[in-house]
């Protein structure tokens, strides 16, 4: 056999007795020897592609180095909730979309940081934004994304939901989506699978990432929380998204409001940079931002709200009642939005005054930078 050394033991081409085509050997240090056809018999040529190809796997394996090195702010391998979050873990996930924006804005939105890595997508509950959101960030970033098809699953059979977790466990995935009517259940999975686990939504408790992506939103608009005053109103009590918004807005230094009939907001509000009202006219005065909230039909027991054109006249946001806001303050809606019921039709799509699609684009690069992180840390530091 006839054998070249290009770069000593790391790159050779070699001929076969029985083929006049060069074959490449490529061989990093801590790595399986890749052997490939130059598809050439000329020997320049061949040296030529086999430069080429290895100078391409250095650069790809340096990329991989210089990941698997980060040190982000926000350690943990799962993320479960607001509550708890430091200042500085909040900034890690904001600093880190900042490349996604404008990764997304490209062209060509791939890339090879997560090849090779599997993320499950388990909703127990209907989504549209979140559930396609963590697919277009995680498929952006070459993970292989599985929707888990659970109205079609054994838990139909019988199974426990625990029982379906360890199953989708020992298929090593690396991150879990979950979104859940059960409060808690996310926390209660993490203790029992290797995977990171991401929180996208339990019952009426905590959806993180949807706030996260809504203080990107306000960050890109306003560039700091220390001046804000933002309105959350609604249907305060049913809102895992106010829960979220309101533990991660004040931790970065916004002042809330609270707005929502006394029966629709939660007894156990009492934080110092917020303020509840029962009345639009006061609750949005000096306001730079409007949150408004669905309100949540699905978890809303007994008599919350007598009739719904009732409560848009008194809670319902249109022009007339963002005119007790500032000036130019900007309307936000996590979505799905009920029109005409918290939010008048055309001034949700009043982009002049809406950030309610900037909200689903800033979704896509939080989540991107939530798995490039989590997965990160679970090879740092382990599960
Ligand atoms: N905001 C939000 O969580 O929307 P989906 O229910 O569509 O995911």
């Amino acid at each position: 056999m006839k054998k070249i050394n290009l770069k000593e033991d790391h790159l050779q081409i070699y001929k076969r007795e029985n083929s006049n085509v060069w074959q490449i050997k490529i061989k990093l240090p801590h790595k399986k020897a890749l052997r490939i056809s130059s598809r050439t018999k000329v020997l320049e040529d061949a040296k030529n592609i086999a430069l080429h190809k290895y100078n391409f796997f250095i650069k790809e394996r340096k990329n991989i180095d210089k990941n698997s090195e980060k040190n982000f702010q926000y350690k943990k391998i799962h993320l479960i909730e607001s509550k708890n979050l430091k200042k500085n873990e909040i900034e890690c996930f904001l600093i880190e979309s900042n490349k996604y924006i404008k990764f997304n804005k490209q062209n060509i939105k791939k890339s090879n940081l997560l090849k090779g890595r599997t993320v499950f997508n388990l909703f127990f509950e209907d989504s549209t934004r979140t559930r396609t959101s963590f697919e277009v960030a995680a498929k952006r970033l070459g993970a292989d994304l599985i929707n888990v098809a659970l109205k079609d699953s054994s838990i139909n059979k019988g199974e426990t939901l625990f029982d379906t977790m360890t199953t989708i466990n020992s298929m090593d995935p690396d991150v879990l989506i979950v979104r859940h009517p059960e409060e808690g259940i996310s926390k209660k999975i993490s203790k029992i699978v290797k995977a990171c686990v991401i929180n996208a939504g339990d019952g009426s408790h905590e959806h993180p990432t949807q706030a996260l992506l809504d203080a990107l939103t306000i960050k890109k608009k306003f560039g700091s929380f220390a001046k804000l005053k933002i309105a959350i109103c609604g249907d305060i009590l049913h809102s895992r998204v106010a829960k979220s918004n309101i533990e991660i807005l004040s931790t970065l230094g916004a002042k809330i409001n609270i707005i929502g009939p006394k029966t629709l907001i939660p007894k156990d509000i009492q934080q110092p940079n917020i303020k509840i009202y029962n009345n639009m006219k006061a609750g949005l005065k000096n306001c730079d931002i409007v949150m408004m909230l669905r309100i949540q039909k699905e978890r809303i027991v007994g008599k919350h709200i007598t009739n719904e054109k009732e409560y848009f006249n008194k809670f319902g946001l249109d022009y007339k009642k963002l005119g007790y806001a500032k000036k130019q303050a900007f309307v936000m809606h996590p979505g799905p939005m009920n029109r005409g019921v918290e939010i008048d039709s055309k001034l949700a799509d009043d982009v002049t005054r809406s950030l309610i699609q900037e909200q689903v684009s800033m979704g896509v690069a939080i989540r991107m930078a939530c798995l490039e992180i989590l997965i990160n840390n679970k090879d740092k530091y382990g599960s």
